[in-house]
């Protein structure tokens, strides 16, 4: 085959993925390492028209809560790693993480995300507790949790207690590359059986993975897309990898910008009504990474809306950024570049219409 009729190849396969939402594991391995840009200008212009059909122009926006540091577990790649000595460790209190939605809630957030390490402090009580009041003070808003691998039990107990939504990334499909980037005590078996749970509770679950993790093949891509169209989540979150300094990965390449949102649109047609965040860490390694996610099918931003004073603190790679159009109080910057790209920030609580 000429390079011109690998493209037309790439491209009639995105062109089926279009219609039947489904391709063969061989043929997502093609689209994925036999990519061109010509292929991607045609992938993105059809998963920003499949996204404007169930979305619109609405751009939804999350309250990012980073209310703890501390982390039992190990991941090769993760900055607030257990390991990390040079880690500051911090916790934030149920009245900081309040005050931070009363802040969020005057700036239009309808949703609030609580996301830690996987801290034994916050145990299902004292999580319960926040959840509780969060939902009590705030009933016109979703609850979001990402706390890591909980028993199934905990994970009832929040839903109970006023959760709506719980993000857990998959991270890697594949068993082995899965045990090259996490230490022998996690599992790609025991993470994947945690989102099944959580979907069986009711909760609307997010899952994703990073682009370019190292060792990362097309084939772990290609099996990533179809454990999403088996688990048919609400939510999917990816973004690069980014080295962190203190972590074994150190000296690892980064993921790619075109990479990532080369998956974002494919992403978007194969699950066509899912919530997409054009990520933070695709807005570290590129000033406008954002704005090419939205422009490539995703639909929500998750603006930083931890006290100030910590946000440097929760550093999961490398400059991370937690500043700028990135704050939650620079929203009205925020809205001016998704305006300057044809969208708009909805103040809403931007369910998923994948239900
Ligand atoms: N680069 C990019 N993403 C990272 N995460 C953790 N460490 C890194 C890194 N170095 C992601 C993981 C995790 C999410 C909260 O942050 O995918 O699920």
């Amino acid at each position: 085959m000429t390079p011109g009729e690998r493209e037309q190849h790439v491209i009639s396969l995105i062109d089926r993925l279009c219609l039947t939402r489904t391709l063969k594991r061989d043929e997502w391995i093609t689209v994925i390492r036999e990519r061109t840009p010509g292929a991607a200008e045609h992938l993105f212009e059809l998963a920003r028209n499949v996204r404007h059909l169930h979305y619109g122009h609405d751009i939804y926006i999350r309250g990012l809560i980073e209310f703890t540091n501390y982390c039992k577990n190990d991941c090769y790649y993760c900055g607030i790693r257990k390991s990390n000595a040079n880690a500051q460790r911090y916790r934030l209190s149920k009245e900081d993480i309040l005050a931070c939605c009363h802040l969020g809630y005057g700036l239009g957030f309808r949703t609030f995300v609580l996301q830690g390490g996987e801290d034994g402090y916050f145990t299902d009580d004292r999580l319960c507790e926040i959840v509780s009041e969060i939902r009590h003070q705030f009933p016109d808003c979703a609850i979001t949790l990402s706390v890591g691998e909980r028993p199934r039990e905990s994970y009832r107990r929040l839903y109970e207690a006023g959760a709506d939504r719980y993000l857990l990334r998959h991270e890697t499909y594949d068993a082995e590359h899965y045990g090259r980037l996490h230490p022998p005590q996690l599992s790609a078996a025991r993470r994947k059986h945690c989102l099944w749970v959580l979907k069986e509770l009711g909760y609307q679950v997010g899952t994703g993975f990073m682009v370019g993790s190292p060792y990362q093949t097309p084939e772990n891509l290609a099996d990533d897309m179809l454990f999403l169209r088996k688990l048919n989540p609400q939510m999917v979150g990816i973004g690069p990898f980014v080295p962190h300094h203190d972590t074994p990965f150190a000296d690892a390449p980064g993921g790619t910008v075109e990479l990532t949102v080369y998956m974002l649109g494919l992403i978007r047609l194969l699950l066509p009504r899912v919530l997409l965040p054009a990520t933070t860490a695709l807005g570290t390694i590129a000033a406008d990474g954002r704005e090419q996610g939205i422009l490539a099918g995703a639909n929500v931003i998750m603006p930083n809306l931890s006290p100030p004073g910590v946000r440097e603190k929760y550093l999961l790679y490398d400059n991370k950024l937690c500043t700028g159009a990135e704050a939650a109080e620079s929203l009205d910057r925020l809205k001016a570049q998704m305006e300057k790209i044809g969208y708009r920030i909805a103040v809403s609580r931007g369910d998923s219409l994948n239900i």
